[in-house]
């Protein structure tokens, strides 16, 4: 049997599907390379903005057609867990609807559709989110993601995360360790600690740990050679924290800090717990114990009420932090979030303007940033090599490719870069090229 898995969203539903893959393989599914040689088809969705849930409604609307075959169609994800049963009534040839703390049922729930069942699984208290026992099938044999964390506490006022991971439910860190230790055997050189918002690790556990801590932990496990962990609120972005990475050589200087806004007024409405020169002094504190670090922030534009002097300040934010890339999206309304209450009162075309205003802004800085690694020696883990090509990225997560040869691959190597472009460094092999 075959089962093609479709990923929508972040890194955690990339990984999720790692989990899905992992549990079906269990009961006989192997990976299909496209839909139409599957038996079961899943997608795995994503409800942050309208977009993406539309995007889920037309891709279902295609698959229809496979059901003449006998495939088998499900919904998991963010989607799944927020509509839950209201989907499997709007789309009457999807079978199941399972949400991302159910994954582990999926056995049981292809069980009862073969019985003839249309299933929905959505309940998120009680429900594990991942363990040692269950199986993953990892994608990258090099890089690994472990989660941490599940879920958020936050409630910013325009997301939609709280109500479809639940609140947040740490792992206890000698599972992670244990895990990351398996890792490491099996030849991984890196991990992406996982979380909606790692910095509250450990709240709720019986142990006493913070995620200073568990990056101190998780340091000694030997083979692993590089840590990286997304994603990080600002306000709970401690001096510890930056101290701890700092200290730590494995932990690389990467850091998504995501800031939504840059003017004190809308960051309130948003209810993100900081201020602007709050924020602009931990960008300090950071680039003051980790000069090299690299910085990428999410924003939002249009939130409801932004006036265009609010804008300016996310634009001047930008200015002063420099970030190596950022993501920027139009507000778009949530269903059930505070900021839903409130008019969408910033017309579209605006939210437009402001946007690629802002994206232009950032594209200046992205290359102006990229031009500084040009002539500089730089470790790179290769994780793909095709046509003589290798590519791998650097500790602040750059892009780098380099005609090399294959048996490169899965390995850190030095990297003289010779060619800056906007997303992507061009280099060559530096002699003697093994590092750490
Ligand atoms: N846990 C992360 C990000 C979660 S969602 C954090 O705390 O930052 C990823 C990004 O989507 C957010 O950072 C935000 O910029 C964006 N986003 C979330 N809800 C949105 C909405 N309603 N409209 C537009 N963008 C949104
Ligand atoms: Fe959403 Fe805010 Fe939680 Fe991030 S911290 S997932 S933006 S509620
Ligand atoms: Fe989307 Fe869910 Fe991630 S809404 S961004 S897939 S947590």
């Amino acid at each position: 049997m075959k089962v093609f898995v479709k990923t929508y969203g972040c890194q955690m539903n990339v990984h999720d599907s790692e989990k899905l893959l992992g549990v079906l393989a269990t009961i006989g599914y192997n990976p299909a390379s496209s839909e139409e040689e599957a038996h079961l088809v899943i997608l795995n969705t994503c409800a942050v903005r309208e977009k993406a849930e539309h995007k889920v409604y037309s891709e279902l609307g295609r698959l229809k057609k496979l059901k003449k075959n006998g495939v088998v169609i499900g919904v998991c994800g963010c989607v799944a867990q927020k509509e839950g049963k209201a989907l499997l009534e709007r789309m009457p040839f999807v079978d199941f609807v399972v949400g991302p703390r159910n994954i582990y049922s999926l056995p049981q729930v292809l069980e009862e559709v073969k019985l003839g069942h249309r299933v929905v699984k959505t309940h998120l208290n009680g429900s594990c989110i991942t363990s040692l026992e269950l199986p993953i099938l990892r994608q990258d044999p090099y890089r690994a993601y472990v989660t941490v964390m599940e879920g958020c506490d936050n409630f910013c006022a325009y997301c939609v995360v709280p109500y479809t991971r639940g609140r947040e439910i740490s792992r206890p860190s000698s599972e992670i360790v244990e895990e990351v230790k398996r890792l490491a055997d099996q030849g991984y050189l890196e991990v992406t600690l996982l979380g909606q918002n790692v910095n509250s690790y450990g709240k709720g556990l019986g142990e006493k740990i913070d995620f200073p801590g568990l990056l101190e932990r998780v340091h000694q496990v030997e083979g692993i050679r590089w840590i990286r962990f997304i994603t990080s609120h600002p306000r709970d972005f401690s001096e510890r924290l930056v101290k701890t990475i700092a200290a730590l050589p494995k932990v690389c200087e990467y850091i998504h800090l995501p800031a939504q806004a840059g003017s004190n007024r809308v960051l309130e409405r948003m209810g993100r717990g900081y201020t602007r020169e709050e924020y602009l002094d931990k960008v300090a504190m950071i680039r003051e114990h980790i000069p090299k670090a690299a910085l990428t922030s999410d924003f939002i534009v249009g939130f409801p009420g932004e006036e265009e002097e609010d804008f300016q300040l996310t634009l001047d934010l930008v200015e002063r932090v420099r970030y190596e890339g950022i993501f920027a999206f139009r507000y778009s309304v949530r269903k059930g979030t505070r900021a839903a209450q409130w008019e969408d009162n910033v017309p579209l075309s605006e939210k437009g303007r402001r946007l690629s205003q802002l994206l232009q802004l950032q594209d200046r800085i992205t290359e102006e940033v990229s031009r500084t690694y040009q002539g500089k020696e730089l470790d790179v883990l290769f994780y793909s090599w095709r046509d003589g090509v290798l590519e791998g990225r650097t500790r602040t997560n750059k892009i780098v490719t380099v005609l090399g040869d294959k048996r490169h691959l899965g390995a850190i190597k030095k990297v003289k870069i010779e060619e800056t472009r906007m997303y992507q460094l061009l280099g060559t092999l530096a002699q003697g090229g093994e590092s750490l």
